[in-house]
């Protein structure tokens, strides 16, 4: 869709779209608002820690940054499909990214977790219990791959920081994985300012391709939203 005005009723088609979809791409969607500002059009804004709740993003190479991150261990290359925060117990709803300087080359990519959920089995994947590789604030909590809930649940994702915790977490990985593999990609290029893409983190996975030496210089702002307006 093109990018709505600031009146409630288009916020409101931002929202339905999300809904239907998992995710909306707004194209130069008013370049010159700030990040914040319109986050704060969009929904709810998750603050996280101190200074603004809108972060910049930056291709880094590996040995520039903390290993424990993704860019500490993929740098430039490609980043694998996952969901944010996938090791919180309540992971943020919504992802904001929007872009200031952008490339046709290095695309979002999206799969949609309700179409690896039918192709996985719900019930597989609601029993597959997940845990963090490594302590988190001194603990290794118990997830699910899947909760349902009314309307579709939450999906969390990351298969470089999860292992299986249990023989049904590894068989719900293990499906999960090939539905991954199998299931159509959307592929969201982020190009001129203003571009902006929202997506619902507890139904959509997202990927970065890899960034080309021409293409580092891309800048997204990242904001969280806990619900839509
Ligand atoms: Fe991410």
């Amino acid at each position: 869709m093109t990018g709505p005005e600031r009146s409630p009723s288009a916020v409101a088609k931002v929202r339905h779209e999300v809904e239907e979809r998992g995710y909306v791409l707004l194209k130069t969607y008013r370049p010159n608002t700030s990040g914040e500002e319109i986050a704060s059009a969009l929904g709810k804004v998750l603050t996280l820690g101190e200074g603004s709740p809108v972060h910049q993003l930056r291709p880094t190479p590996k040995d520039q940054t903390t290993p424990n991150t993704y860019s500490g261990i993929y740098g430039l290359d490609v980043f694998p499909f996952h969901t944010d925060m996938a090791h919180w117990r309540h992971p943020p709803r919504y992802i904001m990214l929007r872009c200031l300087v952008g490339f046709e080359e290095v695309p979002t990519l999206l799969a949609d977790g309700a179409e690896i959920v039918r192709e996985a089995d719900d019930n597989v994947l609601a029993r597959a219990l997940v845990q963090p590789r490594r302590p988190v604030k001194g603990r290794l909590p118990l997830l699910r791959i899947f909760q349902p809930s009314e309307g579709f649940g939450l999906i969390r994702w990351d298969d470089k920081f999860f292992r299986p915790a249990s023989r049904a977490g590894e068989h719900g990985v293990e499906r999960f994985r090939a539905a991954l593999g199998t299931v159509s990609k959307h592929s969201i290029a982020l190009v001129e300012r203003g571009d902006t893409v929202v997506i619902d983190n507890w139904r959509m996975l997202h990927a970065r391709s890899p960034v080309p030496p021409a293409c580092e210089g891309r800048i997204l702002e990242r904001a969280y939203l806990e619900q839509l307006h």
